[in-house]
Formats: C-alpha cells, sequence, structure tokens
C-alpha cells in the first residue's frame, strides 16, 4: 500500500483482510470484523475517513497470536526498543507489534499504525482515529461485559468522556486482576477526566 495514502477501496480492504486474518487465530476473527464494523460507524459519527479506520480495526489486533519471543523478535526486527515497563505489561506487546507489523508489513501511513499502537492503553491527546480504534475495539458487537451500554452510549455523544469511562472501566479491571496498570492509561485517564470535565 501507498504509506501516503489514507482512503482503501473497497478491494483494497477485502485483500487486508484476507491477509491479515491469516495471521489470526480463527477465534478472534469475529472480534476484528466487529471491530471494523464499529469503527466505521464511529467515523461516520466523527467525522473519520472510513475505510482508514477499517484498515486500522483489520490489523489492530494482527500479532496477537504471537508469544512474548515472538514480539520481541519482530522489535528486534524493526529496531523498536522493549522497555522494562512494556514487558512488565505483557498484553500491550501487541500493540507495539501491531504497529510495526503494519507499518513495515502492510505499508501502512503513521496514522494508522499509530492507532493500532494506542489501541489498549490510549494515551494523553490521541489523534481522532486513535480515539475510535481505542473504542471500537471496546464496544465492538461481540463485547459483553457490565457497563458495555453507558460506554456505548457514550461513544456516539461525546467522544472525550467516552474515553474518560474507558481507561477508568480498563484501570480498575487491571487492578482487578492484581496487576499494576500501564503508566500511560493512568496519564490519558488524568488528561481525558479534564478534557470532558469530569470529576472522581
Ligand atoms: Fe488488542
Ligand atoms: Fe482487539
Amino acid at each position: 500500500m501507498d504509506p501516503n495514502r489514507i482512503s482503501y477501496t473497497e478491494l483494497e480492504l477485502a485483500s487486508l483482510r484476507h491477509r491479515a486474518y491469516a495471521m489470526l487465530d480463527a477465534r478472534r476473527v469475529p472480534h476484528v470484523a466487529g471491530c471494523e464494523e464499529e469503527a466505521v460507524c464511529l467515523a461516520g459519527r466523527w467525522g473519520a475517513e472510513p475505510s482508514a479506520a477499517a484498515a486500522a480495526a483489520i490489523l489492530h489486533d494482527v500479532t496477537k497470536n504471537l508469544t512474548v519471543e515472538g514480539h520481541m523478535a519482530l522489535m528486534l526486527r524493526y529496531g523498536a526498543t522493549c522497555s522494562d515497563e512494556l514487558l512488565a505489561c505483557p498484553k500491550i506487546l501487541h500493540a507495539v507489534t501491531g504497529a510495526l507489523v503494519a507499518e513495515h508489513e502492510f505499508g501502512m501511513p503513521e496514522e494508522i499504525c499509530s492507532a493500532i499502537r494506542w489501541h489498549t492503553t490510549g494515551r494523553p491527546d490521541m489523534t481522532l482515529l486513535e480515539k475510535i480504534i481505542y473504542l471500537a475495539d471496546y464496544i465492538e458487537p461481540t463485547r459483553a461485559f457490565d457497563g458495555l451500554d453507558s460506554l456505548r452510549k457514550a461513544s456516539y455523544e461525546d467522544l472525550d468522556a467516552a474515553l474518560a469511562l474507558g481507561m477508568r472501566m480498563s484501570l480498575a479491571e487491571v487492578r482487578r486482576s492484581g496487576a499494576e496498570p500501564y503508566f500511560e492509561t493512568e496519564k490519558a485517564y488524568t488528561f481525558y477526566q479534564h478534557a470532558a470535565n469530569i470529576s472522581e
């Protein structure tokens, strides 16, 4: 793909699905397809390019199948540094390597790669496409969890409030599991709490 272009034809998206789905565990395909469907709806709602949202969603979990060693090998191959913080949160590795694969193996532009890079943790001051993929991943049609309805509603009413809510839920979930939340999510939560004018 041409890395300077951020809109894709239906034929290009079909070929992207074909390649990306082949890299996934078949059980993950409904989630990825749901994420694409939701990302396109959110793009329509908030004025992003729908085919760019579709492409980012199709690729967002493309390395989810890899072992920690597999992620580290990819980072080594593409010259990315693997920090101790990152290694302490193995669930985030697929966001980092997914972005690397999107760039180096699929020729995706920076805008799409960064949406993949930040889809798990979020970060302060996200781009529109980063916000859309973060939320689409969270609320796509195959998801089911307490609080989903309010997160879905917020996602179509107030993007920053939805991000603050999603990040609060995600931090609570990580803490419940006994793990330490990744520092970027804490920073992002504080940022979007302020951006959406929400008090604790
Ligand atoms: Fe993911
Ligand atoms: Fe996902």
